[in-house]
């Protein structure tokens, strides 16, 4: 295991941190997933002369959307701009954002053979995510630390599988009932792919790393627990010593417990849970989340309503990382993201 740089002492005592280390905060800290993203302006003008994948793989421009947004919102991390599915891409298959429709992935899995061809990255490859995460540390204020990422392996193995985003994640779910011997081969290669990608975005500048485990809530608790979990704790293992991972999946509610003990520093909730519940049952972690997206579409009397119902269903305990419960939706106005982030401020202060 690879040792975490060390931490400047205002990274070290920033909210965030502090947060994901359940120490006491002067106020929750808060960032949003996919804060860099098109309701922003900055971001579109961006968009409009680079196609996505150019954006991600030039460090200047990805550091410029992630520095830019969250300084726009105010919020207490920034997330490294980039997208959990170009590590596929160092694997051997081909992922097209171009296409409309969410991303399209060739050349992935369609018979368990495939898994063969498959290699696990090079992590040099990914060269690009590493000087973007550089960059953004270089030009982020001294006390907003930077989130890496990349996608859970069962997120990633559905999108090989599937070939896009896929709710239901049928013929995933088929290939782990039918073929263990090629789901864990799958599985392992990811996890291979993923661990020398999240060390070398924490040795480049990321203080925290967030895993999303976007599609897992297809799957049981019990399939959870058998067919993902021994691989994401492996991830989880993977990342050194210090560095506060967030573990974060879509639909998590009935499993929560089981994504606890694959490991993390932080809980992601989405919005359908229970946040005081989730973590009532959850005991001693920190809990991010999980504000529902929508409410950024209404007036703003509604988002700090919403953002005071989250704000209480955390009850004041330690480590509460104010987050949505799942990204921000595009037709979100950017007026009442710098609102929300504020008002979480001003009723959190101690
Ligand atoms: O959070 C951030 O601001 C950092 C950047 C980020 C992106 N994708 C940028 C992006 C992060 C953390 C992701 C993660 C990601 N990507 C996930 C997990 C989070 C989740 O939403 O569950 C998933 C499943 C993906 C795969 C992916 N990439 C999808 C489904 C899409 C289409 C999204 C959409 O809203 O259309 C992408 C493309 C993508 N990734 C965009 C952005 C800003 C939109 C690209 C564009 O400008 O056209």
């Amino acid at each position: 295991m690879s040792a975490a740089p060390p931490l400047t002492p205002a990274l070290r005592d920033s909210r965030f941190l502090r947060a994901c280390r359940r120490e006491a905060v002067d106020a929750t800290p808060v960032w949003l997933m996919r804060q860099a993203g098109r309701y922003m302006k900055e971001y579109r003008d961006v968009r409009a002369r680079v196609p996505f994948k150019e954006m991600c793989t030039r460090p200047e421009l990805a550091a410029e959307v992630t520095v830019t947004a969250a300084r726009r919102i105010g919020a207490d991390a920034a997330i490294l701009f980039s997208d959990i599915l170009l590590v596929l891409e160092s694997m051997g298959a081909r992922v097209d954002y171009e296409g409309g429709d969410g991303p399209q992935v060739a050349e992935g899995v369609s018979a368990a053979a495939d898994v063969d061809r498959l290699r696990p990255a090079d992590p040099e490859a990914l060269a690009c995510v590493y000087d973007a995460a550089r960059q953004c540390r270089a030009a982020l204020p001294p006390d907003v630390p930077l989130i890496g990422f990349c996608g859970a392996p069962f997120t990633l193995a559905a999108y090989l599988v599937e070939g896009r985003g896929a709710r239901e994640a049928l013929r995933t779910k088929i290939l782990m009932w039918t073929d263990r011997g090629a789901w864990g081969a799958l599985m392992d290669k990811l996890v291979d792919s993923l661990a020398p990608y999240l060390a070398r975005q924490i040795a480049a500048g990321a203080q925290a790393v967030q895993i999303f485990d976007s599609w897992v809530g297809a799957l049981s608790p019990a399939d959870y627990r058998e067919y993902v979990l021994p691989w994401s704790r492996r991830l989880v293992k993977s990342v050194p010593e210090g560095v506060p991972v967030i573990h974060f999946g879509l639909g998590t509610g009935l499993f929560l417990d089981a994504l606890r003990e694959a490991g993390g520093a932080v809980v992601g909730v989405d919005h359908r849970t229970d946040l005081d519940a989730a973590w009532a049952a959850l005991g001693d972690v920190a809990v991010q989340g999980n504000l529902d997206p929508a409410a950024l579409l209404a007036d703003r009397n509604t988002v700090v309503n919403r953002a005071r119902a989250v704000v209480a269903a955390a009850k004041g305990r330690r480590g509460h990382i104010f987050n949505l419960g799942h990204g921000i939706l595009k037709e979100t106005p950017v007026d009442n993201v710098v609102a929300l982030v504020d008002a979480v401020h001003s009723m959190t202060r101690r």
